[in-house]
């Protein structure tokens, strides 16, 4: 039965302010009438509990103090459909689309859009829960029977209604009380594979293309989305220009000899580029021609290692940030800046209102979250200390009992990723290990200040972040033209005889040849750094659609 109730506030002085209600014109009963004392309040606190009641439909007298609904929301069709987060948070700081929502106290007509996390029934009305994924916080609507006819877990609907304070008990400050509901997209119950019930990462994995669905995967998307925009304004701040060199490459950057040849499938063709080329393992190379235009320069790029690293850190499509700096001399400026920008982020994300969502999504994890983040804010500046010295304190380590390792140490050895978490945790925080033996790395890097001609070391730098181990390598580039050609002879880049002709890295000495400057720059596991700040240990859970040896779904 569809009741119509009239609610009205009687404004004669001379009658006590009691308000009188009627219900298909019959007076309510004086305990319907106790419950909407005093008036206003009251009769604002009553009209919400008349969806619980069965009602469908609540007019008020205009003499009512109440605040009347504001006109129906109609997007115009310019706009962009409203999220689900400017309504549940309309004072909280957005900062990645900047949207507001409009005042709570007032009944307002909104329309929002989204997909249906779970819907129940109560009696004659029922409650579901609607995400768009701009919050982990789902939006909670109040629906008709008849209006929830269809709807099932993962179907997308449009729901206008009017945005109200919930009733006392209500887990929500407001809930959209729904005037119509349009089901655009059915999802069939006994198929959709993402019903409401515990899913393992391996689960959501073999289904990328619905994982990021679940709300902690879509906060990661938020905070990649966050983080890669403060890392604009904060390279924008320090007058760092973005650059978006080539993902296809002649030159394999790092050496290692992991990279993907780009071929084109056409038959009986010779090479689309008549050589081989290769995507891009670091766009290093090309940011330092860039930096020798622009002297800081960074950027933000998918990278490609043909690794068959089949650990929780290693990915075969990472993102890198890169930056070159140009007349520096020194590590000091580089490291600088890697710690300013690791603390900007950090600050950012810990005020926001995904940082506060973040960790309440971390569950058990959430201590852990918030130490990590605290341990990054601290003022002191990070460990430093040269490969040599770090070699010694493990080796210390391993004479004291106080450690054993699988891989051997000693000085020349590359350090692997339990000698780095090692140093990291026995640090208790991020631990730049500086000069290590030119013999372990690329071609490029330029001798360190103090190199002993016996243990040939580079000016160069990882940064070790404890459970990752390294999150960054950077380094002074080898600026002079005749001590880079013998280093591209020492690694096979250069014949010998030292003809730059047939060298596919010519364009890259020749930068050494006219107006050479010195330079250094790094790059930084971009997923990596995310594992961190979530404490999400494998690599490929932050990665919407992530690759690895044997694995490239969808
Ligand atoms: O240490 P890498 O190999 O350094 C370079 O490529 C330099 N050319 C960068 C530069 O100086 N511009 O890689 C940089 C970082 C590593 O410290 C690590 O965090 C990350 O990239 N990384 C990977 N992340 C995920 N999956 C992989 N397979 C990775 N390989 C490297
Ligand atoms: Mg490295």
């Amino acid at each position: 039965m569809r009741l119509n109730l009239i609610v009205a506030v009687c404004d004669n002085p001379a009658i006590p302010r009691l308000p009188f209600a009627f219900a298909n014109n019959h007076v309510l009963s004086p305990p319907m009438r106790m419950r909407m004392r005093p008036a206003v309040p009251a009769l604002i606190a009553y009209r919400h509990a008349l969806p619980r009641a069965g009602l469908r439909q609540v007019r008020f007298n205009s003499s009512v103090s109440s605040p009347a609904p504001q006109p129906r929301e109609s997007p115009s069709p310019g706009q962009l459909p409203r999220t689900i987060a400017s309504l549940l948070h309309p004072d909280a700081r957005v900062p990645r689309h900047g949207q507001q929502g409009g005042s709570s106290n007032t009944p307002e007509s909104v329309t929002i859009h989204g997909w249906i996390k779970s819907i129940r029934k109560m009696g004659r009305i029922c409650f579901a829960h609607i995400t768009d994924g701009s919050t982990a916080t789902p939006l909670q609507a109040v629906l008709t029977k008849t209006q929830a006819a269809g709807l099932s877990t993962g179907s997308s609907v449009r729901v206008i209604g009017n945005w109200v304070e919930s009733g006392a008990g209500s887990a929500q400050k407001h809930e959209l009380r729904a005037e119509e509901v349009h089901l655009m997209g059915a999802a069939d119950p006994n198929t959709y594979p993402l019903q409401k019930k515990y899913q393992s990462p391996e689960f959501l994995r073999s289904l990328p293309h619905l994982r990021s669905r679940i709300p902690g995967n879509s906060a990661i998307l938020q905070l990649r989305s966050l983080i890669s925009s403060n890392l604009t304004s904060f390279f924008a701040k320090k007058e760092f220009v973005q650059c978006y060199p080539p993902i296809i490459t002649s030159s394999d950057c790092e050496g290692a000899g992991e990279v993907f040849t780009v071929a084109s499938n056409e038959k009986g063709q010779e090479q689309f580029f008549k050589s081989p080329k290769y995507l891009t393992v670091s766009t290093q190379l090309h940011l330092e021609a860039l930096a020798a235009a622009l002297p800081r320069v960074w950027t933000l790029s998918p990278t490609f290692r043909a690794e068959r690293s089949d650990t929780y850190r290693h990915l075969s499509e990472f993102y890198m940030l890169e930056a070159e700096v140009s007349f520096i001399e020194t590590l000091d400026p580089l490291i600088g800046l890697i710690e300013d920008m690791i603390r900007g982020i950090v600050s950012e994300l810990s005020t926001s209102r995904l940082g506060q969502e973040l960790l309440e999504l971390s569950g058990e994890e959430r201590a852990q979250v918030e130490a990590r983040w605290e341990g990054l804010l601290r003022s002191t500046r990070w460990k430093r200390l040269t490969y040599s010295s770090a070699i010694e304190v493990l080796q210390k380590e391993v004479q004291d009992g106080k450690a054993t390792f699988q891989y051997p140490l000693e000085w020349g050895v590359s350090l692997q990723s339990e000698h780095e978490k090692y140093l990291a945790a026995l640090f208790d925080g991020p631990v730049f290990v500086t000069d290590y033996p030119k013999q372990i790395k690329p071609f490029y890097m330029l001798p360190s200040a103090t190199a002993s001609p016996d243990s040939p070391t580079v000016a160069c730098f990882d940064l070790l972040f404890p459970t990752v181990g390294e999150l960054i390598g950077g380094s002074l580039r080898e600026h002079r033209y005749d001590e880079l050609l013998e280093n591209m002879k020492t690694h096979g880049l250069v014949p010998t005889d030292g003809n730059m002709d047939e060298a596919g890295l010519k364009w890259y000495a020749e930068l050494r040849k006219w107006g050479t400057v010195p330079h250094g720059g790094f790059g930084m596991g971009f997923d990596r750094l995310l594992c961190y700040l979530t404490a999400i240990e494998n690599i490929r859970e932050v990665v919407a659609f992530p690759r690895w040896v044997g694995r490239c779904d969808a």
